[in-house]
Order: structure tokens, then sequence, then C-alpha cells
């Protein structure tokens, strides 16, 4: 009898090896080898050529339909815009984020909306009915035709869609299916590789549109290998911190769509709340106070209108805290090395606390000119001119830099009220009914505070 081979594929990031280790090589995770058993190889010959499965129907394109299948509304116009316009029927879709940020919330949310339209099944897998019931009550008056399961096992869930043929499947979470036939725990490589197949074909073959949600690991991956991204015909990411209300919802890939698209929403007392405008509603929570400062960076193809928020203060200890959140520390750390080099103002002195309002995430160098203001502005307890926006890139020498797309921002603040714009001199600028006030190094930063 032959001996059934195994081989250890890491949960985390799909490294394979034929030997189990307690840490990972590749993404040095500790414990997260599991072992798989290795299908047997498949006999390649003549023989097995011939008598392997049922001849294709070959056939020349124009007798297949050219013209897309109609796409399902939810009528969440933040939720049907990322999904590219709209989900696209047949179509196998992941949507993951960090744990508690919201993915079943929002699951259960379209679901109910597009269970007024379609017959749509929704298999909760990790949580009790009862605890979905908690939740349906949160977010209001659930569908009576929205339909729910709490069955986990794959082969159920394949065999109810196939036998009443839903038009929309539901699974929280992938994670948590497990299939007889795969020979490790749910949630393991080989498990969620297997699982991913079969409602790839259930979507394919059946015409039925499934949607999985998926947690993703402490490095942004989703948990498990990338081949699921592979398969999968898009993938969602919702993103936003826990203490931070505002969500947002971007595609990372999509078959059907852009992935320049984002939406947003606010995580609320009723579920989430779509955000249609996001500009208003950031530029409406803007301080101006000391410490704040107006900049805009680019999330896809969109300007967002960011705070940024600083707050320096004399240290009370030998080593200076900095607590940064929304940008690279080592962002913040530099510029106020730029700022106490050339202008002799004390930050290493002080405590630095850093953040963005909403709780976005900004890696562009465009915003230095935004957080060496931010910065300042606190340091000196003096607010920045209302309803201005900072837009320029700080080199080590303290020359302040042009940017990029500098005019898509500027139309983007014009409509929401931005009178005054500080750029570097050398910037090139489309005409604009801002006043402009141009700069060529740190040192000029100074006269924007009264001595
Ligand atoms: P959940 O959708 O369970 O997150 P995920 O599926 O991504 O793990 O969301 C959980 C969080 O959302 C939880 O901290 C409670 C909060 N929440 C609200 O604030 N308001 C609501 O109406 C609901 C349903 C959840
Ligand atoms: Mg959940």
């Amino acid at each position: 009898m032959s001996k059934v081979k195994t081989s250890y594929s890491c949960n985390s990031c799909s490294y394979k090896t034929i030997k189990w280790m307690g840490c990972c090589p590749e993404c040095q995770e500790w414990n997260s080898l599991v072992e798989e058993v290795i299908a047997p190889a498949m006999v390649i010959g003549k023989a097995a050529a011939v008598s392997a499965g049922k001849a294709a129907i070959m056939t020349p394109l124009r007798s297949t339909p050219d013209k897309p299948k109609e796409r399902m509304f939810s009528g969440i116009s933040e939720w049907d815009r990322v999904i590219g316009g709209g989900l696209m029927p047949n179509s196998f879709i992941i949507l993951t984020g960090d744990p508690g940020i919201g993915k079943s919330t929002l699951l259960l949310q379209i679901s109910n909306r597009l269970a007024q339209k379609y017959t749509v099944f929704y298999f909760s897998t990790e949580e009790s009915l009862q605890q979905v019931h908690q939740r349906a009550q949160r977010l209001g008056t659930i569908n009576e035709k929205l339909l729910f399961s709490d069955q986990a096992d794959l082969q159920t869930i394949v065999t109810t869609a196939q036998a009443a043929k839903p038009d929309i499947v539901i699974i929280d979470s992938i994670q948590n299916c497990y299939s007889n036939n795969a020979q490790s725990f749910p949630g393991s490589v080989g498990q969620l590789r297997e699982s991913a197949f079969h409602l790839m074909r259930l979507a394919k073959e059946e015409g039925i549109t499934v949607i999985v949600s998926g947690h993703i690991t402490k490095e942004g991956n989703i948990a498990g290998p990338k081949t699921l991204e592979h398969m999968v015909d898009a993938v969602f990411y919702l993103q936003g911190e826990e203490r931070w209300q505002t969500r947002v919802l971007r595609s990372v890939k999509n078959r059907f769509g852009t992935i320049n698209e984002l939406g947003f929403f606010q995580m609320g007392e009723q579920g989430l709340e779509q955000v249609p405008n996001i500009n208003e509603h950031l530029m409406s929570e803007a301080s101006y106070a000391p410490g704040s400062a107006l900049t805009s960076v680019l999330e896809g193809s969109r300007p967002l209108l960011l705070e940024l928020q600083a707050l320096t203060i004399e240290s009370k200890i030998g080593i200076p805290q900095r607590v940064v959140s929304g940008v690279d520390h080592k962002q913040v750390v530099l510029i106020a090395a730029i700022l106490e080099k050339y202008l002799q103002v004390r930050l290493s002195a002080h405590d630095i606390f850093f953040k963005i309002s909403g709780g976005f995430k900004v890696k562009e160098s465009a915003a230095d000119l935004g957080i060496a203001l931010a910065l300042l502005s606190s340091y000196f307890q003096q607010p920045l001119p209302e309803k201005t926006i900072v837009l320029g890139e700080i080199s080590l020498t303290g020359q302040i830099k042009p940017i990029n797309q500098i005019n898509t921002f500027i139309r983007e603040a014009e409509k929401f009220g931005v009178k005054q714009l500080l750029v570097a001199r050398s910037q090139k600028l489309e005409k604009t009914a801002c006043k402009v006030i141009s700069i060529t190094n740190v040192y000029e930063l100074l006269s924007l505070f009264t001595a």
C-alpha cells in the first residue's frame, strides 16, 4: 500500500515545506504550520487522457451572449459603487478586514436590502443565529424574505444552494467553513482552498453570486493563502480603526469594475451609515484650533481633505514620547528634526502626539508641509489661518518641494470653501480663486506665527 504523503503549509502566508517547523521561515509566524495531505498525483498517460471526463463543446464567440447580465443593486450606494456598479451575477467575492471592523454588520445590511428583490441565503458560520438576531435588532427591521442558517459544513451549504438556487449566498465567514474532504482543521490553508474552490464552482456553474467574509492577519493579508485572492473575482477591504467611527470600503481586485472607488461609512447605533460626501463631513469636523492643519491626499482617484492634528508638550521624562497614528512615525520624527535644526524650535524636549482625524492613513510625502505646520501650530499654541490647505514636500535641507496633481486637490478644496493655499514657490498652478501663499523653505514658516 502506498504511504499517504503529507506536507506542511503556513496558515499565515501559505509557505510550504515537507518538514514541520515551529516558526515559518517566510513570515516568521510561530506555530502556523499545519499538516496537509497531498492528493495522489494524477496518472498522466494516454489511457488516462482518453478516459478522463466528457468532451467539451467548442463554440464560436458570437454564440455567447455579449450583453452583460443585469447587476444587482442593494440601494446602499457606497457599497454598490465600490463593487463596480451593483453586484455581478455569478461572481465570487470576498469581503475582508480586521476582526470587529463591521464585516458582519455590512453583510447583514446589504443582504437585508438585496432580499427585497432577490433570494438571499445567509450562512452564519461564526455566530449563532441568536447572535445574528441580536445584531439584526440593532439594525432595525430585517426583511422576512432573508433566510438564515448557521450551517458551517461546506457540503451542506453547497447542496442547499444547488437545490434551491438562490440568487445570492452569503457566508460569514469562510474561515469557519469546514469540508469533510479536506484533511485539516477549519481555517487552515487546505480547508480554505477547498472551500473556495467549491464556492467558486457554485458561483460559476449554478449562476449564484457568492459573497464570503474573511479575516486578515496582522500583516494585512487575508488570513490563509494568497491563493484565495486569485480564486475570487473581487476582493474588498473594510478598513478603519475600531476606536474611530469612520470605515472605508476599498477594492484591491475587481474583475467587474475599477478598483479606484472608495466607499465611506460611519459605525453608528444602527449599524453602518453611509457618508456619501466624505469631504463635506471631514471639513465640517475640522477644528481650526492650535495643532490643526488641513491637507489633501489622493485615495484611489479621490482627493480627500484631511485634518492633521498635533499636540506638542514639554516632556516630563528624559526620553520624549512620540505617539503617532495615521502616518509613518518616522515621517513625523524626521520633520520634527528638520524644524528643530533650521528653526531652533526645541521639539526634541517635547512629547509629540500626532494623528489624522477620522482614523485615515497617509503615506504621501506631500503631507510633509502639513505635518510641519500642525507641529509648529501646537508648539506656538497658535492656530493656522482658517480655510487654508497646505500641500508640499520638505527636503532634508529644509526646501519646500512641489507635489504631483496639485490642481486636482485645489479643485476639490475650492468646492468645500477653502480660501487659501500654502504651497512650494516652484509649484505650477492652474488659475484658482484661492489666495496663494508660496514658500521656498522652512524658515518662512515662522512668519505665519506671531513672535
Ligand atoms: P461586526 O460586524 O461584528 O464586525 P466583524 O464581522 O468585522 O468582526 O462589528 C462589530 C462591531 O461593531 C462591534 O464592536 C459592535 C459594533 N456595532 C455598532 O457599533 N453598531 C451596530 O449597530 C452594530 C451592529 C455593531
Ligand atoms: Mg463577523
